[in-house]
């Protein structure tokens, strides 16, 4: 029987850290510590059913969104190994108001910001649907024997250093990015680890998926009405109508249309003009991803990676997905617009 060398996520961030002899070890440390909490996690979201953790937790985030246990579970696993490991100079949480510094007896020049969204889609826990989390690692701007600044923290997403995300799924995985390509890795229970399973990611240029809220529809823009009026017109040579599929859990479906094709939209609506989607934990580090997978991603108007964030927790529309999806998207959106000022 031909046996096929496993390689463990452990194994392949320090090998990758080995091509750049000059590194300091902190970024791999960093993602080390995400691994790390991503496993325990993992462990608390698998028993959710069976111990008391589901449910609200009673408090509301800043964006008053109800918050449930594993949420802060969550939180408090990610932000303790990161500090823990102190190989970051601060934290940023999308459930957390604040920058988060973080303070290291050991390593007194920490250069790397971590945000994140430790625990997204939580409003289908109780549903039992796939919910993730992501992060994004970026290197700060001023000295780093400074306190962290805002300025330090916010930057566009075109200086990301890594970014990743972990599905809990039928299966966990954990899927990131350094610059250099897109690599998923599935948790094997029986050893505890992490494998590489899906090596060099790439999204095909053109999919048959399209997933977004259509409740939403007589709040979109008249562009994005025009765009999903299109994906479900038949259409012999485009393969049209193309499937809707949409869970409502931002990693579960960006994954899915990762591997298969498709595009993902939270557009604007006359509600919320920019989304709902934050800037600095859920599209800059999808947008790093998508685009080393070969992919789109812009908020209909820009791409999202040069979108200078304003504050912490700004939201902005989502267009992501396969390339020539993506381009017609925001065709039409602009299409849409010209058509609505001159009427
Ligand atoms: O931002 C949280 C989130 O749950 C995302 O994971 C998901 O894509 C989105 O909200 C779903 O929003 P809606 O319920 O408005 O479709």
């Amino acid at each position: 029987m031909k046996t096929q060398k496993v390689v463990t996520l452990s194994q392949f961030i320090t090998e990758q850290q080995s091509l750049y002899p000059d590194a300091s070890g902190d970024l791999t440390s960093i993602l080390l510590d995400i691994v790390l909490a991503a496993k325990i996690v993992n462990r608390d979201v698998r028993k959710a059913g069976l111990v008391d953790i589901l449910g609200a937790h009673g408090t509301t985030n800043i964006q008053g969104e109800e918050v449930k246990k594993l949420d802060v579970m969550a939180n408090d696993e990610f932000m303790a190994a990161l500090s823990l490991g102190g190989d970051c100079c601060a934290i940023l949480s999308e459930e957390n108001d604040d920058i988060v510094r973080v303070n290291n007896p050991n390593n007194s020049k920490p250069k790397y910001i971590v945000a994140m969204d430790p625990l997204d889609g939580s409003s289908n826990i109780d549903v039992n649907a796939s919910i993730g989390t992501i992060f994004s690692i970026f290197r700060r701007r001023s000295m780093a024997w400074n306190e962290v600044t805002m300025e330090d923290c916010l930057q566009k997403g075109i200086n990301q250093i890594a970014a990743g995300y972990i599905i809990y799924g039928s299966s966990t995985m954990l899927v990131y990015t350094t610059g250099q390509g897109v690599y998923g890795f599935t948790l094997d229970s029986s050893i505890g680890e992490f494998c590489l399973s899906h090596p060099d990611i790439k999204i095909p240029k053109d999919g048959n998926i399209f997933s977004l809220n259509e409740g939403n529809y007589c709040e979109f823009p008249q562009g994005v009405k025009d765009y999903v009026e299109y994906c479900k017109t038949k259409d012999k040579e485009t393969n049209r109508p193309y499937s809707a599929r949409y869970i409502g859990s931002l990693i579960a479906d960006f994954h899915r249309n990762l591997l298969k094709g498709g595009i993902f939209i939270y557009p604007p609506t006359a509600k919320a003009p920019n989304g709902k989607l934050r800037l600095m934990y859920e599209c800059n580090p999808m947008a790093f991803i998508m685009e080393q997978a070969g992919g789109r991603a812009s908020t209909g108007t820009q791409r999202i990676m040069e979108v200078p964030p304003e504050q912490l927790h700004q939201r902005v529309p989502l267009f992501i997905g396969s390339e020539n999806m993506v381009m017609l998207a925001e065709e039409m959106l602009a299409a849409g617009q010209s058509k609505t000022q001159t009427i």
